[in-house]
């Protein structure tokens, strides 16, 4: 008997929405396209298939997942919306925006999901596959990004291949993701905290609240209230030096903007977030460039200042992450 150890990779077509839609049902794990980043779906109800996706991923079990649905009424099956939680819902979805809320009495998404917290984080995709899949399925999906736990998060198909082929059982190919940095995280509690930068500006959610977003304050020696807030996340091998004024010889330049920094011609490679200095170019393109300069391991990547207004706040703290001491 051979044992088939290599994942299916589909394009995306309706015969592979219908593919995807049963092997979830059947507890399996499918990678899909949503506009943020690729996740790797599993049925959200089902904690045996919830086990076997952290074990994918070899990611930390005390680190909650984000249940997708189709719409907000379903949304609204797991999750208690007070008026700021339905506020920001009905302005940012379907999008890159993740709401952290009470859960409801019938939530069927399992504990292994929410790892044993009250609250449950619901996201609604816009992505017309992610959309199809969960319409098809009519359950929660749970959908971490689908690389393994530390790696740099997918925009492709292959980045997902490369990490999880073998492990998992299949991968929707719905070509380059749009945003390309994961969803905002915002927690819906009294006063509403950003847990987490992302695809949704901070200002754009603060506009419509009409009020400034409070920051998490984890308890020293608490589990993380949003465990992306692990120190060293979205890590390349080489080593990441932020804010470059200049180019060691040998380094790789993750560039932003004109002009380039000195000592630039001594590059290994130099890719360009934007050369226009467009930020939502620039997320668009992070992760990838961060794979493709770390994949001709330099002596170690710098990296222009990046702007922190609008989505320059979540790239700039993927990159902080990229920078953080491993452990
Ligand atoms: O854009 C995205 O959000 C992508 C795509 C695939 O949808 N997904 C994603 O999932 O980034 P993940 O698992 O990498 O990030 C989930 C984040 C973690 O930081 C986790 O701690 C936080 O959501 N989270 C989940 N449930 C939570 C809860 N009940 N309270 C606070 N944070 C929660
Ligand atoms: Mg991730």
């Amino acid at each position: 008997m051979t044992v088939d150890l290599t994942t299916a990779v589909l394009p995306a077509s309706d015969q592979a929405v219908q593919t995807a839609e049963s092997c979830l049902r059947g507890g399996g794990l499918v990678a899909f396209p949503t506009e943020t980043v690729y996740g790797l779906g599993a049925d959200a109800t089902n904690g045996a298939a919830i086990a076997r996706l952290y074990q994918a991923k070899a990611r930390p079990a005390f680190n909650p997942l984000i249940a997708h649905v189709a719409d907000l009424e379903a949304a609204q099956r797991i999750g208690r919306f007070g008026p700021a939680a339905l506020q920001l819902a009905q302005s940012f979805w379907p999008g890159p925006l993740t709401l952290v809320v009470p859960k409801t009495e019938s939530c069927t998404v399992a504990e292994l999901a929410t790892a044993g917290l009250a609250t449950v984080a619901i996201r609604v995709p816009a992505h017309p596959v992610a959309q199809a899949i969960l319409r098809a399925l009519g359950r929660p999906v749970v959908a971490p990004s689908a690389n393994r736990s530390g790696h740099v998060s997918p925009t492709t198909a292959a980045h997902v291949h490369g990490d999880l082929d073998g492990r998992i059982d299949l991968i929707v190919d719905g070509g380059p993701v749009t945003v390309g940095v994961e969803s905002t995280i915002v927690g819906c509690f009294d006063t509403p905290v950003l847990l987490r930068p992302g695809g949704v500006p901070r200002e754009a959610i603060e506009a419509v609240l009409g009020a400034p977003l409070a920051q998490p304050q984890a308890p020293a020696g608490a589990a993380p209230v949003a465990p992306g807030m692990l120190s060293s996340h979205y890590a390349p091998r080489s080593a990441v030096r932020l804010n470059a004024s200049s180019v060691t010889p040998g380094e790789a330049l993750l560039a932003f903007g004109q002009p380039l920094p000195p000592g630039s011609e001594a590059a290994s490679r130099v890719l360009n977030l934007s050369d226009t200095g467009d930020l939502t170019e620039a997320a668009a393109h992070l992760f990838g460039y961060l794979r493709a300069l770390d994949g001709k391991s330099p002596i170690g990547i710098a990296v222009m200042p990046v702007p922190t207004h609008g989505l320059g706040e979540a790239i700039n703290d993927r990159l902080a992450r990229a920078a953080a001491p491993r452990p």
